[in-house]
Formats: structure tokens, C-alpha cells, sequence
């Protein structure tokens, strides 16, 4: 039996026992003296008798329940210096955890990133000389998406600790054009027109993190583009706020995947295409900073549309 179970039979016991006891002292009092307290002023003697008798029952229900509410009392009070217990402990793996995870993140980024960009550079300067050298085409192509995983990774654990941004105005413009100058080489490997009017004045509520956001929109689209097709990027001018259409001719993503897609580490296997699963967690994640929102819809006739709203200054 463990503790309080045994508090509580005490307990009841013992309320039991005084009322019983109580009781008889009243009997006994009353055969004694042959004179009754109550009586005289309320009862007959046999109605006094009876409910004396009735009362040992009571007595003892009175009992059970006092010792049940202590022994509750005594569990709730065990339960909750466990749970305290539990918490503490929890704190503290977690604060582990946390330590190392920014030990290994101090890895990747001095120890593992820096002297891959070493590795890069001279991988680089070979295939300067032999430009169709298969090995370092491939030693690049790896090196290019270990440096992207890290750097992914980084972006977006710190993106994750954070409450809020500060939001100040942006040009549309302006980022975009940034954006598809970086990523002007890859499309031009690809064969890919990027159709873009472009133009200034697409002032938004925004951030830094904007160019991350365009960055790895147009990453997926010429990433999951077939060769020789076409991007349209788009500016509509919305109600109160802006919006940017980054429309492609790729493969399309099934209605199921619509959502999960901006989940980390949620990838869909696209005929190969390599990638860390975090390009549309951290523009979810960046967006919602700045209060702003993304979805993906059917391209009309094939492809993505994956649209970025945010609120005009
Ligand atoms: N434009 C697109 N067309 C078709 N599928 C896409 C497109 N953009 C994203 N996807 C799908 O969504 C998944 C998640 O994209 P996300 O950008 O988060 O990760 P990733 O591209 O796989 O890796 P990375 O972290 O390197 O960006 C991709 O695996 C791909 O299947
Ligand atoms: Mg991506």
C-alpha cells in the first residue's frame, strides 16, 4: 500500500472512530446520570436513540470522505512536485541540446563552409584549365550544394528564433532586379527567357530578408524548369497591398503538396533535382516577419504560379 493510501485509511478511521466515540460517551453519559441533554428541549427519547444509532454510519461515511480529499490532496501534491521535477529536468536537456546545437552550427559555419570555399576556389581554377573535366564538374556540383545546405541551414534556424522584424519601405523593383541579376547565368545554362517588365515605385512594407524570399522563388522555379522554356515574373498592383507572381513551365506540384510544401525539409521528388527542403520554409518564415503571405497555384496550360503578397507603404 503506498503512502497516502495509508494516510487516507487513517484518516478515515480516525474521523469514524471520534464520532463513534463521541457517540458512546453520550450513551454512557446518558445511563449514568438517566437524564438526556436533547431530549428535554427538542425530542422524544426514542427519535434521539435513532438518530444517535444513524449517526455511526455517518460517522464513518464523514470519515471516507475526509481521508479521500486528504489522500486526493496528498497526490496532487506528489503529481506536482513530479511534474516540477519533469520541467526542471526537461530545461535543462533542452539547454543541452540547444549548446551543441549551436556548436554544431559554429562547425559548419567556420570549420566545414570556409574551407570548402578553399576547395571550391582551386576546383574552380581546374576546370578554368579543363573546362569539361567530369570529375571536378562533379566535385562543384557538390561542393555547391553542401555550401547551400549550410547556408540554408543557418538562414533558417535564425530565421526560427525570431519574434519580429523591423519593416521599413522596400521597392519591389528594386529587389527583383537584384535577384534575377544573380540569377541570370543559371537561366541563360538553362536556355530559360526570364519575361520581366520590371520599372520602380512597387513600394512595400518589407525587409531585407525580401531578397531571400525572391531569391529562392526563382532558385525553384529555374531549379524545376525543363530546358528552353519560360519564367514571367509579375508585380499586380492589389488592393492595399502588392503582389509578386513568379509563374514557370516546370512539372507543377500535385494540390496535396500545396501546403506541405513550405514545411521544412518537406522536398517532392522532382526527376532528381537535388535540394535541402528549406527554400520555402524560410520564405514562409520570412514573409509571415513581415507580414506577408505566399501560396502556389496551377500555371494555367502547366507549371507553377507561386504568388508573394505584402502590403504597400
Ligand atoms: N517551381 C516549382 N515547381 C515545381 N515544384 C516545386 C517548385 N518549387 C518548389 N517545388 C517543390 O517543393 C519542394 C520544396 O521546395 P523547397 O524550395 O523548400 O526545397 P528544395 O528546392 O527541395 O531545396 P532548397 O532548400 O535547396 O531550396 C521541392 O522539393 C519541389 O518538389
Ligand atoms: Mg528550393
Amino acid at each position: 500500500m503506498d503512502a497516502s493510501k495509508k494516510d487516507y485509511t487513517k484518516i478515515s478511521w480516525l474521523v469514524a472512530s471520534i464520532g463513534i466515540i463521541i457517540n458512546i460517551l453520550y450513551f454512557s453519559y446518558e445511563l449514568i446520570f438517566f437524564r438526556s441533554v436533547f431530549t428535554k428541549h427538542f425530542v422524544s427519547v426514542f427519535v434521539e436513540h435513532v438518530v444517535i444509532i444513524l449517526l455511526i454510519p455517518l460517522f464513518i461515511v464523514v470519515g471516507l470522505l475526509v481521508g479521500n480529499v486528504y489522500s486526493l490532496k496528498k497526490e496532487l501534491e506528489k503529481r506536482s512536485i513530479n511534474l516540477e521535477e519533469t520541467v526542471k529536468q526537461r530545461t535543462r536537456e533542452l539547454e543541452e541540446s540547444n549548446k551543441l546545437k549551436d556548436l554544431y552550427a559554429d562547425i559548419l559555419t567556420h570549420d566545414v563552409l570556409n574551407p570548402l570555399g578553399s576547395v571550391s576556389t582551386a576546383v574552380e581554377l581546374k576546370l578554368e584549365d579543363e573546362p569539361g573535366d567530369e570529375d571536378m564538374l562533379i566535385a562543384k556540383r557538390n561542393i555547391t550544394r553542401a555550401v547551400e545546405l549550410i547556408e540554408n541551414a543557418n538562414r533558417y534556424s535564425k530565421l526560427v528564433a525570431k519574434d519580429d522584424v523591423e519593416l521599413e519601405k522596400v521597392d519591389l523593383g528594386e529587389v527583383l532586379d537584384e535577384v534575377l541579376n544573380d540569377y541570370s547565368p543559371l537561366a541563360m545554362e538553362k536556355n530559360i527567357r526570364i519575361k520581366y517588365k520590371g520599372g520602380r515605385g512597387f513600394t512595400a512594407m518589407g525587409n531585407a530578408l525580401l531578397k531571400d524570399v525572391f531569391s529562392n522563388l526563382l532558385s525553384n522555379a529555374l531549379k524545376y524548369s525543363h530546358m528552353n522554356t519560360e519564367i514571367a515574373v509579375n508585380i499586380v498592383n492589389g488592393e492595399g497591398a502588392w503582389k509578386v507572381e513568379v509563374a514557370d513551365r516546370g512539372e507543377g506540384i500535385k494540390d496535396e503538396d500545396k501546403e506541405k510544401i513550405f514545411e521544412r525539409f518537406k522536398r517532392v521528388e522532382k526527376g532528381g533535382v537535388k535540394g535541402t527542403g528549406l527554400g520555402l520554409a524560410i520564405v514562409k518564415k520570412a514573409l509571415d516577419l513581415q507580414k506577408g503571405r505566399v501560396w502556389v497555384e496551377d500555371n494555367p496550360g502547366g507549371g507553377s504560379v507561386f504568388t508573394v503578397e505584402l502590403s504597400k507603404a
